[in-house]
């Protein structure tokens, strides 16, 4: 191929690729790859040194021409890519110094904290001491030492989320009591606030994922009576006024007798409501003398001592506290809704 040739080439090449680039970078490597040390047209100097003496100069100043066009074609591409590049990017930096300023909220605790706090400051002020049980649990603390037999159909009660086989997420605060017996001798007045896990249906009413304060009394000649009037002294410090209760006989395989306490629907006050599924009560917590088996378990003489436990809902006594109808408010996070609670 004769020199002209090449250099129609190269020029034609060149050209055709400076159109595809569209970014400074692009254009860098454009000039690496044509005037660069192995470039197209430094390959060109292989001609130069073929050629006769007389063809040099010519052929010198041919490539030379090229060498001088590409270069300015290619400092003509760079200074407007560059150009552009830099109002692209101003334009995104731009700040609208007008604009107002973004608004900061407090934080601020979550209802059921709120709540939780509450029940806790009533109960020391009552004389309770705190302690707390973990989260994850043995199938011991959760149930067998609860005086729940293994394959006991009283089990079934309690959806519970296995982890293995004797691992679990509580399904109730009452995991506690025993640890608490193992480590403290009676007189015990304690209360243990905390998560519990069980797989339910999620509805208005109940969700896999809630609360409870258990609050349980050991020593010699505990009453069924010392256990009512506990409560009934609790809820009234709680809502600051006389509430009215409802006890019914239940079964937990942990107290004997049990019973349930309902209150009466705050937010439809007995008429029947979503919340109280029509009822006019709300079930608020699970209560009952402690079993002899549960005491034996935790190492206390049940001939000598005996004692009461409860185990109360958080989410049901925040819902009426604050008359909320709907179970689910409180894990879906709208601000809207957690902000209207404060100390
Ligand atoms: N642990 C029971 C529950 O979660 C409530 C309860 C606690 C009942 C203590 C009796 C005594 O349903």
């Amino acid at each position: 191929m004769t020199l002209n040739a090449k250099i129609t080439e190269i020029r034609e090449k060149f050209l055709q690729e400076l159109k595809l680039a569209k970014t400074s970078r692009q254009i860098e490597i454009l000039k690496i790859s044509f005037l660069g040390k192995k470039g197209s047209v430094q390959s060109l100097m292989q001609n130069l040194k073929d050629a006769t003496q007389e063809q040099r100069p010519l052929f010198g100043k041919q490539i030379n021409d090229l060498k001088l066009e590409i270069t300015s074609h290619l400092e003509n591409s760079l200074k407007r890519l560059l150009l552009e590049e830099e109002t692209k990017k101003l334009e995104n930096e731009y700040i609208d110094v007008t604009l107002p300023g973004r608004k900061h909220f407090w934080g601020r605790y979550h209802p059921i904290t709120l709540t939780m706090n509450k029940m806790i400051d009533v109960f020391v002020s009552m004389g309770f001491a705190v302690e707390i049980g973990p989260d994850v649990d043995s199938d011991f603390y959760n149930f067998e030492g609860l005086n729940f037999a293994k394959d006991h159909p009283s089990r079934d009660m309690q959806d519970t989320f296995f982890i293995t086989d004797d691992l679990l997420l509580r399904t109730h605060t009452s995991n506690v009591q025993v640890r608490v017996m193992e480590r403290f001798k009676p007189p015990i007045r304690c209360i243990a606030p905390g998560k519990c896990f069980r797989n339910e249906t999620i509805s208005s009413r109940s969700h896999v994922f809630f609360h409870q304060v258990e609050m349980f009394y050991i020593d010699e000649n505990v009453s069924f009576a010392d256990l009512f009037a506990t409560l009934n002294e609790f809820l009234s410090k709680l809502f600051k006024k006389q509430i009215e209760t409802r006890f019914r006989p239940s079964y937990f395989p942990f107290v004997e007798p049990g019973m349930e306490c309902d209150i009466k629907c705050i937010i439809c006050s007995g008429q029947g409501c979503r919340l109280c599924k029509g009822t006019g009560w709300l079930e608020v917590f699970g209560a009952g003398m402690i079993h002899p088996n549960v005491l034996k378990a935790g190492g206390i003489d049940p001939e000598k001592y005996s004692g009461y436990a409860a185990g109360l809902g958080v989410e049901r006594l925040a819902m009426l506290i604050h008359q909320i109808n709907d179970i689910r408010m409180f894990t879906e996070n709208d601000m809207r809704f957690l902000q209207q609670f404060s100390l």
